[in-house]
């Protein structure tokens, strides 16, 4: 079904923001990962534009952002002592925690799950915004369903203009991935999705913390990682730096090499360091498909710190 053509607003200013979560509607906003697209969490109509305007499959549950630690409480049935720990820790921050949903919480915005995914960006603007909203907002990334996360808000008008009610504009996002999801609704805290925040990050504070695919359990992972995901519609090739494709015609490179192979490229981007390859790669790729490029090569990085999650989305993107 077509959706009505809605008038996108622009705006920098969070109160004028949050008036739109605050009627019903959707609105687009910074935050330190990549911009989300908000509505007000208890307002099961408005979440159900959020899954309309991304064209989102509606199994893939949302994560609840809040202002402030006490907003937990109206979303979380219980906080078990090392989510409590890992929010003393992290919170805000690139973290997002799963606990056992509470009631208030409607089943669309968790996808049926009686988990929820709760996050506090520490952006500024998004605080504000977040304050001014006075509801926990639940959003995911602020992009059409399967392409890569936005990290401008022009990557948010790209995909969403005139499908969403307001963006509220700020400067391109520090970290530039998705934030870490760690689900704390059983005994020990199971990472879900690798961020920022690192699985030796959160053994450092929970010592007993799995990676997903250790917890040896058969519940479902983070149901989104099941989908296409973080991908340009050229094709990602993962490379280490000593097998740099000869001369290529009409392809692309991001990575840490010297700059002296990019003019082998059409469209390239040397980093200074892995942070800044994190921060760019998802600007990169979209700016690969705006100039109709066909390959992507990536470099690999070494799995530490941010290049674990580095990683993970670039292989994700090559086999999307
Ligand atoms: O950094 C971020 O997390 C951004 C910003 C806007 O906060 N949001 C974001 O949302 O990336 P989204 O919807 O694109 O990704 C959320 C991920 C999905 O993989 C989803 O399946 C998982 O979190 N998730 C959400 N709620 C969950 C739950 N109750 N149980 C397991 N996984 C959950
Ligand atoms: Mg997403």
């Amino acid at each position: 079904m077509p959706q009505e053509k809605l008038q996108t607003v622009l705006t920098d200013d969070p109160a004028a923001a949050a008036e739109f979560i605050r009627s019903g509607g959707t609105c687009a906003f910074p935050t330190e990962t990549v911009y989300g697209l908000g509505a007000n969490v208890f307002n099961a109509d408005a979440v159900a534009k959020i899954f309309k305007a991304k064209q989102r499959p509606a199994d893939n549950p949302l994560i609840a952002h809040v202002g402030s630690v006490d907003q937990i409480g109206s979303l979380a049935f219980s906080i078990p002592p090392h989510a409590e720990r890992l929010i003393e820790k992290f919170f805000p921050g690139p973290l997002t925690i799963v606990l056992k949903k509470s009631n208030d919480v409607p089943l669309i915005a968790t996808a049926g799950l009686d988990t929820i995914g709760v996050r506090m960006p520490r952006h500024r603007l998004a605080h504000e915004f977040l304050a001014a909203c006075g509801t926990p907002v639940v959003a995911p990334s602020a992009n059409l369903s399967g392409r890569p996360s936005p990290t401008t808000w022009q990557a948010v008008y790209e995909d969403l203009n005139g499908r969403i009610d307001c963006i509220l504009q700020g400067d391109a996002t520090e970290i530039g991935l998705e934030s870490t999801v760690v689900d704390c609704s059983g005994d020990a805290p199971v990472v879900l999705r690798q961020g920022a925040v690192t699985l030796a990050d959160i053994r450092a504070i929970v010592p007993n913390a799995l990676m997903g695919n250790e917890s040896g359990d058969e519940k479902p992972k983070s149901p989104g990682l099941r989908y296409r995901h973080y991908s340009p519609a050229a094709s990602v090739v993962i490379v280490s730096s000593n097998e740099l494709p000869a001369l290529k015609r009409n392809a692309g490179f991001i990575g840490l090499e010297p700059e002296s192979r990019t003019e082998e490229f059409a469209y390239s981007k040397v980093c200074r360091s892995i942070e800044e390859y994190a921060r760019s790669v998802f600007e990169f790729f979209r700016e690969c498909d705006r100039r109709g490029i066909e390959t992507v090569y990536c470099e690999s990085v070494p799995e530490e710190g941010i290049g674990a999650a580095l990683m993970d989305r670039l292989r994700r993107a090559a086999h999307g």
